[in-house]
């Protein structure tokens, strides 16, 4: 109870940390991961559609609740009145009406998200569009550019798209283990990342800032803490992130005796740092770690004190997650989180 407890004041003061930060670093995050402000072109073809739905299913409830309404005032049981009412049975009228109408309903409705899901689905992907594997796990965002070299987690990096400069980021979706669902609301309706299957959608988000998402399929005890950030840019400043991104880890001469520390414990057989012995694919990639606002897939902000809070005892942040307590010593903790602090 108190872990659950613990765990939502860290995910609120997360919250205001990122705004404040965001806000200090000039950049936008949008609050509110909010399906009626769509930013991007795939989820304004939901709004659109969930616009259509929701006056019809309006409409039905006026007109049921108005009926309802007035029946039950109109033929209420009065004082003087103690007749029994007319007892009727069936009417071939009113039971083809209310046959015909709802499927008549359903029709327009399914022809009408067929047309939303086609057109999204059918979009082919132009020549300069950029390439983003999305694999999820329990309970974290595993985040490849294969075309780039680049492999990070939680934070997944896009150019945004104007008028006269559209930018395009299609999206391949996997599971290394569970039933996910990539849902960001601002960009894009929910896909399924399923065990052995490849699913795919497209985004080109509009507006610079960044967007919050999550996974919004149940996949176990962390599902609510697996958070997403899609972070969209300007062309130039997303290239610099790229570039960044794709050069090996740095490796400070300075930091030897603690890059050898970690580089000694098991860290190495779930967690990759490239141009290091370290390939482990079982946790995020670690190469550029300090380039992440977060840990923890989103849980606290990625800050020195929560960086060390995280590595002594990961499960006291976020009960049930795969990374075990080390169970490190104060020097080896001490070495762990310099080293680490150095994966700018
Ligand atoms: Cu992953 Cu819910």
């Amino acid at each position: 109870m108190s872990g659950q407890i613990d765990m939502n004041s860290a995910a609120r003061v997360s919250s205001v940390f990122c705004l404040v930060a965001a806000l200090a670093a000039g950049q936008i995050v949008h609050p509110v991961g909010n399906i009626f402000d769509p930013q991007a072109t795939p989820a304004e073809s939901v709004y659109h559609l969930s616009l259509l739905v929701i006056a019809v299913c309006a409409a039905i409830f006026l007109v049921v609740g108005g009926i309802l309404t007035f029946t039950i005032v109109r033929f209420r049981h009065r004082k003087d009145d103690d007749r029994e009412p007319a007892q009727v049975y069936g009417s071939g009228r009113i039971e083809i009406a209310w046959t015909v109408i709802p499927i008549l309903i359903v029709l327009v409705l399914t022809m009408a998200t067929a047309r939303v899901v086609i057109a999204l689905q059918n979009k082919r992907a132009p020549a300069d569009a950029l390439h983003v594997t999305v694999i999820g796990h329990q309970w974290w965002w595993e985040i490849r550019y294969p075309d780039l070299g680049i492999v990070t987690a939680n934070e997944m990096h896009v150019p945004v798209s104007t008028a006269a400069k559209p930018a395009l980021t299609f999206l391949k979706l996997q599971s290394a283990d569970v039933a996910h669902s990539f849902w960001v609301p601002q960009l894009s309706g929910k896909t399924d990342l399923i065990p052995n299957r490849t699913n795919s959608m497209w985004i080109d988000p509009r507006q610079q800032g960044t967007f919050l998402g999550n996974c919004a399929e149940y996949c176990g005890t962390q599902h609510a803490n697996m958070l997403l950030r899609v972070v969209v840019e300007s062309p130039e400043d997303f290239e610099n992130w790229a570039a960044a991104e794709s050069l090996n880890a740095v490796s400070d001469p300075n930091l030897g005796a603690a890059r050898s520390t970690f580089l000694s414990l098991s860290c190495v057989s779930c967690h990759s740092v490239s141009g290091t012995p370290a390939s482990g694919t079982f946790g995020p990639d670690l190469s550029h770690l300090m380039s992440r606002k977060t840990l923890g897939s989103g849980i606290i902000p990625n800050t020195p004190d929560n960086l060390r809070a995280w590595v002594k005892d990961p499960q006291a942040i976020k009960r049930g997650n795969l990374m075990p307590n080390m169970q490190l010593n104060a020097r080896e903790l001490d070495e762990v989180v310099t080293y680490l602090s150095s994966l700018k």
